[in-house]
């Protein structure tokens, strides 16, 4: 992100560029910039009002003050109402502003901080910080023409730059991965395999200081990832399993797994899905990206724990080598698996990349996949269905999500579904039937776990953003990441 931050204790009086302004949901100016209103004799707000700017949370709008104040413009941004505020309200706000402001061509923007009941100063830079930097994003990198140049270069925090230095940082980081994760998904199957997302992997590593292993086939061979090389089989492009180790400088206080599923693309195989829609399976590894993205933010803060990143990475596709309905595969722990659908594939990845992690001594293990269109049918495009087998791990993450404006919602695991999963030849098939999807899945994962405290995410439905929105164009939104730094900051603090 080329955006820069910084901060400076001034009035927005004394603003001359472009000045952000926040409304509130009853069309009045926050408290950080009444003056101005003072100023305008009440003006300001009557325009709003005529101009049918509500203070909705993602509605801004760009307006010129006419020489009546010292702004050149104002970039007017809702934040809802009062009473409610949130920081994820911030964030989208703050996205909202940002994009309106780039939109008009604007450079600088200057913007004030508004008090927020139960929040202290710093989450609130630190959420208006990560609004604009995930509002801003684009994907660019396959457009020839320069047409979409328009880019917000700096924002002014109208803040004791001392205060604020910390959360800009944080912010930041946590932007960077996201948009990290993002570019990952957004990138298109041909031009990232399995190998290129390892490549990816290794140079992050190298850019900031984490252990990196990439297996390939021969060495899944060796150490038995039987499930993987199945999923693999089928592609010119072989699978990986990549290792990627954050340790911190002084003491760790717990070793921690993040598994993610890297399906460079899911044509599902021999049984292959439908055309329509198929060229979304080119972010069936966002969970990978999360993965990745997360242990960037982790390195970057320098958090005391030990942190593995495990990504097992394949390319799902129908060829003469590919593997079948009815194939029996042996899996890391031993156990063995028929394939009853080739498209059900990532909980065959994960198989093998939970037990890898499950093997590195950590006390937690949480992975993130797109795992089922059942999960969207349930919770809907923005829930990540939220599974795992220790309370206070559930709630823990259900309270990340919320600061990071991420939606979690638990869903059970009931053992009377581990029937549905019983195999004729056997130990286990890779479906359970039509019921239940997103339950089955998250069962079948948990026979991989080693007994680990774990939990799962499918993120199937909000890893991929239909429509634009105050956080992002549509596409790879990078979800879980946000949700997974809180989740690892509030663990290191605990
Ligand atoms: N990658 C898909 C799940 C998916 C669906 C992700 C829609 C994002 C949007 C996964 O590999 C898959 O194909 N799952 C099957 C499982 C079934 C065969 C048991 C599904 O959900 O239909
Ligand atoms: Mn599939
Ligand atoms: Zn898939």
């Amino acid at each position: 992100m080329s955006i820069r931050f910084t901060a400076e204790q001034r009035s927005p009086l004394e603003v001359t560029d472009t000045l952000l302004v926040p409304v509130l949901a009853d069309g009045s100016l926050d408290a950080s910039v009444q003056e101005l209103d003072r100023a305008l004799d009440g003006a300001l707000r009557q325009g709003l009002s005529s101009l049918g700017l509500s203070g909705r949370v993602g509605q801004a709008a760009v307006l010129p003050t006419w020489g009546r104040l010292p702004a050149r413009c104002l970039v007017v941004t809702g934040i809802g109402s009062q009473e409610r505020q949130t920081a994820d309200q911030i964030r989208r706000a703050w996205g909202a502003a940002a994009q309106a402001a780039a939109e008009a061509g604007v450079r600088t923007l200057s913007s004030p901080l508004p008090a927020v009941e139960g929040l202290d100063p710093g989450a609130v830079c630190r959420a208006a910080v990560e609004g604009v930097g995930l509002g801003a994003y684009r994907f660019l990198e396959y457009r020839t023409s320069s047409e979409a140049a328009r880019q917000l270069e700096h924002v002014v925090f109208l803040a004791d730059p001392a205060a604020v230095e910390r959360p800009i940082a944080r912010g930041r980081t946590t932007v960077e991965a996201v948009n990290l994760a993002r570019d990952l998904v957004n990138r298109p199957a041909n031009d990232l395999s399995p190998e290129r997302l390892a490549g990816i992997a290794w140079e992050l590593a190298e850019q900031v200081g984490l252990e990196c292993t990439v297996y390939d086939r021969g060495m899944l061979e060796e150490i038995g990832a039987g499930a993987i090389l199945a999923v693999g089989q089928g592609s010119r492009h072989e699978p990986r399993l990549i290792h990627l180790v954050y340790r911190p400088a002084g003491d760790s206080l717990a070793s921690i797994g993040l598994v993610g599923k890297g399906v460079t693309f899911d044509s599902g195989g021999l049984s292959i899905k439908p055309a329509e829609g198929m060229e979304r399976m080119k972010g069936d590894m966002a969970g990978a990206a999360a993965v990745i993205g997360t242990l960037r933010a982790v390195a970057e803060l320098g958090l005391p724990l030990t942190v593995h990143g495990v990504v097992a990475a394949a390319e799902n596709m129908p060829d003469g080598a590919a593997f079948r309905p009815g194939d029996i595969l042996r899996a890391l722990n031993g156990k063995t698996i028929e394939v009853i659908s080739t498209d059900a594939e990532g909980r065959l990845l994960l198989a093998d990349a939970l037990t890898y992690a499950a093997r590195q001594g950590v006390q937690l293990l949480i992975d993130l996949a797109t795992l089922t269109g059942a999960c969207v049918v349930a919770l809907g495009k923005q829930g990540t269905g939220l599974f795992g087998t220790d309370r206070a791990l559930l709630d823990g993450l259900v309270r990340a999500g919320e600061r990071a404006g991420e939606k979690l919602w638990p869903l059970p695991l009931w053992d009377e579904y581990l029937e549905l999963l019983k195999s004729e030849h056997a130990d286990i098939k890779n479906t359970g039937g039509r019921w239940g999807g997103a339950v089955n899945a998250a069962l079948f994962l948990r026979e991989f776990t080693e007994g680990v405290t774990w939990a799962h995410l499918d993120i199937a439905g909000p890893a991929w953003a239909e429509r634009a929105g105050p956080l992002g164009p549509a596409g790879g939104t990078g979800h879980g990441v946000c949700t997974l730094v809180y989740f690892l900051e509030d663990y290191a603090n605990r």
